[in-house]
């Protein structure tokens, strides 16, 4: 699909008023989305497992208004009015205008609430983005009676890409690829479409527990580090890796091979802090416990023969990945020898899921 077939033609009929709800995951890459060119159109493609725990639920209120021109809306997180949300949600709006045009003619109302605790370190930018998109496509739908699900999912993978690139991958599971990539059929850089190929047992229960090494704000928002790929040296040879990752994890896909599957996203998560540590300005956002914790991931794993790894957002909180067959045993050591290194001892035990839901 290209760009124009998410511009609608006019719409028929007018709805005075209504609300939709959605809840929608978060969701962790594999392969890391690093460096974006105009309109949120990413370097090199991504793959992302979708999580089940950690979501947003939104409701979006709206009603018909007498003036169109301006836009208009309020922004309510757990219940208490947050107007600081206001300007990256009115920069979403005027992005993604041309492609839903109703948006000035009502006043909305937009209800958030997040399952994790607010500034626990796990950006809320994905779901949150990906449920309010939703519930925007929801709208759309009513003017549409005859628009398809595939479109619907696609436009809201469009729509929230266009609020932050990781949202995107938020709205299926439970692989999801964003960015063309000459060996995955129908990926492309406007959407996240479900991994289209064979998958290991093994990989359909896989663990995801957060550890939360850092609870503080982002000292580095995730624009400004992809914006530090544009003048960066290791930038093409880094877009080139991630393309050859990505093949590399469609054959492990399919073989379950662990120990590669473990080689590949290690790597990837270190790449993405080794990209941040020699851009320029340079910046780190590991922790020493982030570190702590790695190398007793390492040596677990030596010990013990088990497939427990790490992998790592722009951030310094570690998600701890393993397959379901080895959950008592990776559970048992996050337990016994990782939650030390938690700030207050905090971390989410989450898992793969399959996407949002309407409610
Ligand atoms: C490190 O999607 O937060 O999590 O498009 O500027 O909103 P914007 O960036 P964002 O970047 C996420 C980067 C990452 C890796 C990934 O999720 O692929």
């Amino acid at each position: 699909m290209i760009e124009q077939e998410f511009i609608p033609q006019s719409y028929s009929g007018a709805i005075e008023k209504g609300s939709f709800s959605w809840s929608s995951p978060s969701n962790i890459a594999l392969v890391k989305y690093w460096g974006k060119k105009e309109n949120q159109i990413p370097e090199n493609p991504s793959i992302s497992f979708t999580l089940d725990a950690c979501k947003t639920t939104t409701t979006l209120k709206f009603s018909k208004k007498e003036d169109d021109g301006m836009l208009s809306f309020d922004v309510f997180l757990d219940g208490e009015i947050k107007d600081d949300f206001k300007p990256k949600i009115e920069t979403f709006f005027l992005r993604i205008e041309t492609y839903l045009p109703f948006l000035k003619n009502y006043h909305f109302i937009i209800e958030t609430s997040n399952t994790f605790p607010h500034s626990s370190g796990i950006a809320s930018s994905a779901s949150g983005m990906s449920a309010l998109s939703l519930c925007l496509m929801s709208i759309e739908k009513e003017f549409d009676a005859n628009m398809t699900n595939d479109y619907f999912n696609k436009k809201a993978s469009f729509i929230a890409r266009l609020g932050s690139g990781s949202a995107c991958r938020s709205i299926e599971g439970d692989l999801i690829v964003w960015g063309k990539h000459n060996n995955i059929k129908g990926s492309s850089n406007l959407f996240g479409v479900k991994y289209p190929y064979e998958v290991h047992e093994v990989f359909k229960n896989f663990h995801d527990t957060i550890l939360l090494v850092d609870k503080g704000e982002k000292k580095v928002s995730s624009t400004v580090g992809h914006n530090l790929m544009h003048e960066h040296s290791f930038a093409q040879e880094r877009f080139i890796q991630a393309n050859e990752n990505l093949d590399k994890l469609i054959r492990v896909l399919k073989s379950g091979d662990l120990k590669t599957f473990i080689e590949i996203i290690e790597s990837e998560a270190l790449t993405l802090h080794a990209m941040m540590m020699t851009s320029i300005p340079y910046f780190i956002l590991m922790k020493p416990n982030t570190l702590k914790i790695i190398n007793r991931i390492w040596a677990f794993r030596e010990e013990t023969g088990l497939h427990i790894s790490f992998t790592l957002d722009a951030g310094a909180n570690i998600h701890v990945l393993y397959p379901e067959s080895e959950a008592d045993q990776a559970n048992k050591f996050i337990k016994n020898e990782l939650v030390a290194y938690c700030q207050n001892g905090h971390y989410i035990c989450d898992r793969i899921g399959f996407g949002a839901k309407q409610l």
